[in-house]
């Protein structure tokens, strides 16, 4: 087990990714906090992951709700070791169409978000004195622009820069700031982002999908699952010389 005794907080986990995270963690020893917006389904999570996953009520664009949290997690397990920033919001339309309201609310969640929660876990873990890990999830989006996707594009640009930033910042403390960029994987998200992509590019649903999937040098979409490595071994003592990175975990589909 290569997280025994360690709690960990992971924001949007009660599906997709963060959940599969959560599992992952729990696998290998730590105490998770499923954190979601959506309380409801982080309850239910928790309760099928099992004793050692805990539903927390987080929105990661309201400073109280993160103190609140990050309180949470200490009043219960006695500090915080690891934060994945993983909550997130999608959207898509072109240039000449994009909303004020919809570019808001994505850096509220992706990049507001991952900063103030970061900072506030940063404080908690400071505090403790024994140092910590950060994960933000960035994206393959991060890494270039698209012609549909420029806002979402432009928030997991921003989450890579901060995770280099936190990273040099943090480490004095001995608190590890990485990321991953995830390429497309088969999650709830992804039902909602073909669907968009149905709309604006006028195709079937399912259609896009299905293209990316095979657009991956790999040959599918990934699952969840195939994420939950790198997590693990970023949040481990075998990535204590690892700081402010972000790697690329996506069949192929990005070099850099
Ligand atoms: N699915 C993909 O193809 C893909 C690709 C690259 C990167 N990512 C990134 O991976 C992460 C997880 O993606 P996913 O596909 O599992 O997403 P998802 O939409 O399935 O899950 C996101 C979770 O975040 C929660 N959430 C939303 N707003 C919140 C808020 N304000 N506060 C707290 N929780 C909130 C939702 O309730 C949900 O449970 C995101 O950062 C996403 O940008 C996903």
């Amino acid at each position: 087990m290569r997280l025994k005794g360690k709690s960990a907080l992971i924001t949007g986990s009660a599906r997709g990714i963060g959940r599969a995270f959560a599992e992952a963690y729990v696998r290998e020893g730590a105490t998770v906090a499923i954190a979601d917006i959506n309380l409801e389904a982080a309850r239910k999570t928790a309760a099928e992951i099992g004793d050692h996953a805990y539903a927390l009520k987080l929105d990661v664009t309201d400073q109280a709700s993160i103190d609140a949290a990050v309180k949470a997690v200490e009043d219960k397990t006695g500090g915080l070791d690891i934060l994945i920033n993983n909550a997130a919001l999608f959207d898509l339309a072109p240039i000449v169409e994009i909303s004020r309201a919809s570019y808001e609310k994505l850096f509220s969640v992706n990049v507001a978000g991952t900063l103030f929660t970061l900072q506030a876990a940063a404080r908690s873990m400071i505090a403790r004195g024994k140092g910590g890990r950060i994960i933000n999830m960035a994206s393959q989006a991060g890494r270039r622009g698209e012609p549909l996707v420029a806002v979402y594009c432009a928030t997991k640009a921003a989450v890579i820069s901060l995770t280099q930033s936190a990273g040099l910042d943090l480490i004095k403390h001995r608190i590890n700031v990485n990321g991953i960029a995830p390429g497309v994987v088969d999650s709830d998200m992804w039902d909602e982002v073909d669907a968009l992509f149905a709309k604006y590019e006028n195709r079937p649903k399912g259609e896009k999908k299905r293209l990316v999937g095979e657009g991956v040098p790999y040959g599918r979409m990934g699952k969840p699952q195939d994420l939950a490595g790198m997590a693990v071994f970023l949040a481990s003592d075998e990535a204590e010389y690892i700081v402010a990175q972000t790697y690329n975990v996506d069949g192929g589909q990005w070099m850099s």
